[in-house]
C-alpha cells in the first residue's frame, strides 16, 4: 500500500541514526516504489557543515547501508530532489514556526494536504522542547495526519517513562504516537506470530504441558563502538532487555489475538508483561546476572575492554551483559522459565529464540539406544541466520538401535531467495500508513520498565566489585552459567 502524500521531518537529521538507518531505509523504499510521488524529507536542526557536504555524507551512508548498494547518479539526484534541510535552533520557538511555514509551502506546491511525520532521532533531553515546540506551533493539531515518532531510549526507568508518556499524552493522541522498537520490524521477529498463528500444529503444544523452558539469546560481537556517551548511562538491561528481548518474549508468550488489529495485538502483548512475576529485591541475585567485558581476543584481533572505550568512565560500573530469568504467571506458562541473555563483545553474533520441549513421558527405548539423546528444541533464528529449525530424535541408520538428534530446517534465503527488507523500512512505511501494530503503546513501554525496575534498583544500590568479569570474545560471565545451571539447564549457545 502506497501512503498518502507525506512530509517526513527528521529531528536529528545530521545524526548517526539518520545516516545509518533512516535515510538508507527511505532511499530503499523510494527505489522500490513504495513512496508516494508527493513525498518530502525535511531535516531540521544544525548541520555544522555545508549542505553539499551533508549530502555527500548521506550518500556515503546509503552506499554502505542500502539494500540497493551504491546509488547511481540519476537515482540519487532523483532522491535528493525530495530532500530539504531547515537550519534551526530547536530550543527556540521560531524553529517550529519556520517548520510550519515550510510544511505549508510544500503542501501549497503540491496542491494537496500531506501527512506530517515528525521523527525524533534526538537525545532524550530534547524530547520535551521538541514536543512542546511542535504543539505551540500547532503542528500536533491534525490528529489524523500528524504523527510523532519517538526513538529509544524511552526514558531511563519506570518513572521517567511515565513522565514522558504524560508529556506526549498531553500534546498528542495516543494514535499519533509511534514508539519505535526496531526489533519488531525484523522479518524473523514478525514471523514469530505468523509461525504460531497461521499453523495449527505447534499451538496445541505451546504451553507448560509440553515446553520445558524458553531462551532468548541476543549475542553481539560488537563492542560499544562510538556510543559510549549514551551507553555508559544505559547498560544492557536498559538498552536491550527492557525493549527488544521483552518484546520477543511477548510474541512467544502472548495469547492469540482475535484479529490483527493494532490495539488487539498490543493488548495481548501487554497482558504478558503484566503476568511476569515480580522479582523481590532480596532475590534479584537469583534471577539476574550482570557482566562487563574486559579486553580480549575476537577473531584473531585484540580488542579493548569496555572501560577503555571512548566516552566511557574508566571506572565504569555499567553492565555490557545481562542474563535474566523470568516467569510468566498465567495458565499457559505457569512454572516455565524464560531465560533472557544479551551481551556485547561475545564470541559470536547470534540472535535466536530457543524453545525446549519436555522429555517424552515414558521411555520405550533401552538406555544404550539413548546415549546421544538431546531434548526436542525449536529454534527461531533471527540473525544473522534467518530461519526456523526443529531438532528431534531419529534412528541412526544401521542394524543396531541407536537414536541421534537431527535438524529439520527452513531458511529464508533458501525459501524466498530475496534479501529481506530492513526493519526500518517496514516500520517507516507502517508509520506513513498509520499502522501502529508494531509499535509500543504507552502502557506497554511502562509495563516493560516495570518488569526490570527491581533489577535496576538493586543493581544501582549494590555496586559490582568484580567488573570486568568476562573477556571480550567469550560467552559472558561465569555467574550466568551458574544462573541457569542451578535449574539443571544450560544456555543453548554456543550450539
Ligand atoms: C540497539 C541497541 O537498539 O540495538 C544497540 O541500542 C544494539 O546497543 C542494537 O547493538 C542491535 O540491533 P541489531 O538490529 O543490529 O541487532
Amino acid at each position: 500500500e502506497r501512503p498518502e502524500p507525506t512530509i517526513f521531518t527528521i529531528f536529528g537529521a545530521a545524526g548517526d541514526l539518520a545516516w545509518r538507518k533512516l535515510v538508507p531505509a527511505i532511499y530503499d523504499l523510494f527505489r522500490d516504489g513504495w513512496l508516494p510521488d508527493k513525498f518530502s524529507i525535511m531535516g531540521i536542526g544544525h548541520l555544522h557543515t555545508k549542505k553539499s557536504q551533508y549530502l555527500d555524507h548521506l550518500r556515503e551512508g546509503v552506499e554502505q547501508f542500502s539494500r540497493h548498494g551504491k546509488p547511481g547518479k540519476e537515482s540519487w539526484e532523483n532522491f535528493v530532489s525530495h530532500l530539504d534541510f531547515l537550519e534551526a535552533d530547536l530550543e527556540q520557538k521560531q524553529a517550529y514556526q519556520d517548520l510550519s511555514d515550510e510544511l505549508e509551502r510544500i503542501e501549497k506546491d503540491w496542491g494537496d494536504k500531506a501527512q506530517r511525520v515528525f521523527y525524533l532521532a534526538m537525545p532524550p533531553a530534547m524530547m520535551a522542547p521538541i514536543t512542546e515546540g511542535l504543539a505551540k506551533a500547532r503542528l500536533n493539531q491534525r490528529r489524523e495526519h500528524a504523527r510523532i515518532v519517538v526513538e529509544k531510549p524511552f526514558g531511563s526507568d519506570l518513572e521517567s517513562a511515565r513522565e514522558l508518556n504524560r508529556l506526549l499524552g498531553r500534546l498528542f493522541d495516543e494514535k499519533q504516537i509511534f514508539r519505535i522498537d526496531h526489533f519488531l520490524g525484523k522479518e524473523t521477529v514478525q514471523n514469530i506470530l505468523a509461525f504460531r498463528l497461521a499453523n495449527a500444529m505447534f499451538e496445541p503444544i505451546w504451553n507448560r504441558h509440553y515446553i520445558d523452558h524458553v531462551q532468548i539469546n541476543v549475542a553481539e560481537k560488537l563492542g560499544v563502538e562510538h556510543r559510549g556517551h549514551y551507553y555508559d548511562k544505559a547498560g544492557a538491561l536498559r538498552d536491550m532487555i527492557q525493549n527488544h528481548l521483552l518484546q520477543i518474549l511477548c510474541l512467544v508468550a502472548m495469547e492469540a489475538p482475535i484479529t490483527f488489529d493494532d490495539n488487539e495485538v498490543r493488548n495481548k502483548k501487554v497482558d504478558v508483561l503484566h503476568a511476569i512475576r515480580d522479582i523481590p529485591p532480596s532475590q534479584v541475585h537469583e534471577y539476574a546476572v550482570r557482566g562487563q567485558y574486559g579486553g580480549g581476543w575476537l577473531q584473531g584481533e585484540h580488542v579493548p575492554g569496555y572501560r577503555q572505550e571512548p566516552n566511557v568512565d574508566p571506572e565504569s560500573l555499567t553492565e555490557t551483559y545481562a542474563a535474566v530469568k523470568l516467569y510468566v504467571d498465567n495458565w499457559r506458562w505457569q512454572g516455565v522459565p524464560f531465560y533472557l541473555r544479551t551481551g556485547k563483545r561475545l564470541s559470536d553474533r547470534i540472535t535466536e529464540v530457543s524453545i525446549q520441549f519436555r522429555p517424552v513421558p515414558h521411555q520405550t527405548f533401552p538406555a544404550r539406544a539413548l546415549l546421544d539423546r538431546q531434548p526436542n528444541r525449536l529454534i527461531i533464528a533471527i540473525q544473522p541466520e534467518e530461519g526456523i529449525l526443529l531438532r528431534f530424535e531419529s534412528k541412526q541408520p544401521g542394524p543396531s538401535l541407536h537414536l541421534t538428534p537431527v535438524m529439520m530446517q527452513f531458511f529464508y534465503k533458501e525459501a524466498f531467495r530475496e534479501e529481506p527488507v530492513d526493519a526500518y523500512e517496514t516500520l517507516l512505511l507502517d508509520i506513513m500508513n498509520g499502522d501502529a501494530t508494531l509499535f509500543m503503546r504507552a502502557d506497554q513501554a511502562e509495563a516493560a520498565w516495570g518488569v526490570i525496575q527491581p533489577i535496576l534498583d538493586v543493581w544501582a544500590e549494590q555496586r559490582p566489585t568484580d567488573f570486568p568479569n568476562y573477556q571480550a570474545g567469550t560467552w559472558g560471565p561465569e555467574q550466568a552459567e551458574v544462573l541457569i545451571a542451578k535449574d539443571g539447564r544450560t544456555w543453548t549457545l554456543p550450539t
